[in-house]
């Protein structure tokens, strides 16, 4: 039987003294991510050497997120960040004949910032701007045309987590021949993400947030490895066909997307995602996707009456698992709420309540009267 967010919430030592709303940051710790991470230590300082294990963890890692993304494992590259993935898939293509990059304001600087180094390499960076919280279709599309390599795009921005319009700028950008890049960071866990019905050429995803993994460890999906493009630029002992073979004369990249790989995987990290990701992996996604909803649903509503402005989307349709609640002082908002045991993440200018299937009614209600309690401080 699928479990309910009761049952899911029990796995979350946190879930039972705070209401934690921070997943877009950070995903709570898991009792079964504790107990990896435990493991970790355990052989480590008992057997001394455990690499087979370790190897044993990353290719489990991969296999896991390539089932959560819908993708081959072949076709997914284990990475430390989102950053190196996004240098990565630059790395490979050539700016000469098609210089454009078409991203937009709601992009996470990580991303964002590689394809601005990209300029260096006679590439040309666009923007699909952000109004009132907001990616609209035609902003991006009428940006991309034959001029275009590569086009990317988040599926919910990590400023207000709204949505952005996928779909139509993929569609336009095939019409045209370039590429498209998502970054899948702030939706993998808790909304659909399939690449094949996105039908991207590139994805990348963290495991620190809504796949409840820990810190140090990302992925890249490859479409099919992609390898008719220039050799990755970023490359190390894993990145070969044979890592074991030692042959530092040799520089072979395989056809999949392991060659995107450089050095050793951060394997404390891949232990608590593999573990974190089986908590994913038990539930029915549409229920999750479903429950995050409502409870979105249910903060929008909730804070809109109280009289908050929100930066988040108050169309459910444009709207992911965040409700971001504008404030003039975002930090000193965040650190009152995580004083009254609400633990969020202020960013740019709000204050950003993030869902997941193991937060209830009760946790809303508390992250609601906390901030009441700051509002009527700040004019009491
Ligand atoms: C959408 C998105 N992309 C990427 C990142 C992080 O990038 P990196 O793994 O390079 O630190 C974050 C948050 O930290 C994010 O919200």
């Amino acid at each position: 039987m699928t479990p309910t967010p009761a049952d899911f919430r029990a796995h979350f030592p946190i879930c039972a003294h705070k209401a934690y709303l921070a997943s877009c940051s950070l995903g709570a710790q898991s009792d079964r991510a504790a107990d990896a991470m435990e493991h970790f230590l355990g052989r480590w300082r008992e057997h001394g050497l455990p690499w087979p294990e370790w190897m044993e963890v990353t290719e489990r890692v991969r296999e896991a997120f390539a089932r959560v993304i819908r993708a081959q494992p072949h076709e997914v590259a284990i990475m430390p960040n989102a950053s190196e993935g996004a240098f990565q898939v630059a790395s490979t293509l050539c700016w000469e004949r098609r210089p454009g990059i078409v991203t937009c304001d709601m992009e996470f600087p990580s991303v964002a910032h590689v394809w601005l180094a990209q300029r260096s390499r006679s590439a040309r960076i666009e923007y699909a701007p952000e109004r009132d919280g907001l990616v609209e279709p035609e902003d991006y599309v009428r940006l991309v045309d034959e001029q275009t390599g590569l086009v990317s795009v988040p599926p919910v921005s990590y400023r207000n987590g709204s949505r952005l319009p996928v779909e139509e700028v993929t569609r336009r950008a095939r019409e045209v021949g370039a590429r498209v890049f998502v970054d899948a960071y702030q939706a993998a866990g808790v909304l659909p993400v399939d690449v094949r019905r996105l039908d991207c050429d590139y994805l990348v995803a963290g495991t620190s947030k809504y796949l409840l993994g820990a810190p140090g460890l990302a992925f890249l999906y490859v479409r099919g490895g992609l390898v008719q493009d220039r050799d990755p630029q970023l490359t190390g002992w894993f990145g070969r066909g044979e890592p074991f073979a030692f042959e530092p004369r040799r520089l072979d990249f395989p056809a999949e997307a392991r060659r995107y790989e450089t050095g050793t995987p951060a394997i404390p990290a891949a232990c608590a995602s593999v573990a974190g990701m089986s908590l994913i992996e038990e539930l029915d996604p549409g229920r999750v996707t479903a429950h995050v909803a409502e409870l979105a649903d249910e903060l929008t509503e909730d804070l809109r009456r109280a009289g908050e402005t929100l930066y988040s989307p108050l169309v459910p349709e444009r709207r992911g698992p965040m409700v971001a609640v504008a404030a003039e002082h975002p930090e000193d908002l965040g650190a009152f709420l995580a004083g009254q045991g609400v633990v969020a993440s202020p960013r740019g200018r709000a204050v950003r309540l993030s869902l997941h299937y193991y937060n209830d009614s009760d946790d809303l209600a508390r992250a609601r009267d906390a901030i009441r309690a700051y509002r009527g401080r700040a004019t009491g």
